[in-house]
């Protein structure tokens, strides 16, 4: 039977990827690599340097493979992920198929394939259409929020305290409701939309790369700085990923 291998590499500095994701990596027939666009050409390149850096197997062969674009008119945001992961699933059942019987394939995944990322979704989708028998294990990486958490040298959660991961919609539909709130995949700033001046936020954008850019304070005191920043930031790579914490209240405030 063919084999996947699901691999978390960290969230852009190749020194992220364990001594277990190289060891998967080189056990690999084949490497499926996406490739999304000029746009994200930056985050294949670092996908690609880590190949280069690490794979040492000469039979282990790179395939790029074209992500197909997820189409949004008038569909409802359910329905057009649902149409984009059944075509994902398609395209993986290829990929998976263009290996030896019994050969070994890997999927590379942006920080940690449990966090914000479908591949493992997908993979399950593509085994349910049974075209191809294949079983799969996952290899963790590190995620995002643990580069934001080392870069601010700060502990997530506030002593004995619970920790939301969100997306920056949810956190204009919600507000800022929880201790210590973590916000992902925020395309429309939504610290800067929310009215709660005195929390603190840790937000981070290229967190791991040679591009890593930090700032901290008080919500009211840097949210223009961290606006201004973002823009300046996405006009110069073209594209940009950012991540922050929002923290209310302090340790042992609560006792
Ligand atoms: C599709 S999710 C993937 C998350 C990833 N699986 C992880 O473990 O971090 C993409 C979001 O992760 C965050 N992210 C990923 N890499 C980042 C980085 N290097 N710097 C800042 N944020 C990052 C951003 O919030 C971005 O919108």
């Amino acid at each position: 039977m063919r084999h996947i291998h699901i691999i978390g590499i960290g969230t852009g500095n190749p020194e992220h990827v364990t001594v277990q994701a190289i060891n998967r990596m080189n056990a690999a027939d084949k490497i499926f690599l996406p490739t999304k666009g000029a746009q994200k050409e930056g985050l294949a390149s670092v996908r690609r340097e880590i190949c280069d850096r690490f794979i040492t197997n000469p039979q282990t062969r790179i395939v790029e493979f074209t992500v197909p674009v997820r189409q949004t008119s008038d569909r409802s945001y359910v329905g057009s992920v649902d149409e984009w992961h059944a075509a994902l699933a398609e395209t993986y059942v290829q990929l998976i198929n263009g290996l030896p019987e019994n050969g070994v394939g890997a999927f590379l995944v942006w920080g940690d394939p449990s966090l914000y990322d479908s591949v493992i979704r997908i993979v399950e989708r593509a085994r349910r259409l049974e075209t191809v028998e294949f079983d799969f294990n996952v290899v963790p990486g590190i995620t995002s929020i643990q580069a934001l958490a080392a870069s601010h040298r700060i502990p997530i959660n506030m002593v004995g305290k619970p920790v939301e991961i969100t997306t920056g919609r949810r956190l204009l539909q919600n507000g800022n409701r929880a201790d210590s709130t973590i916000v992902m995949l925020d395309g429309e700033q939504a610290f800067s939309k929310i009215d709660d001046p005195d929390a603190e936020i840790f937000w981070g954008a290229y967190l791991g790369t040679k591009d890593e850019i930090v700032v901290a304070g008080r919500l009211g005191d840097v949210t223009d700085n961290i606006v201004e920043a973002r823009a300046e930031a996405r006009a110069r790579h073209g594209w940009i990923m950012d991540i922050y914490l929002l923290r209310k209240g302090r340790d042992f405030d609560d006792l």
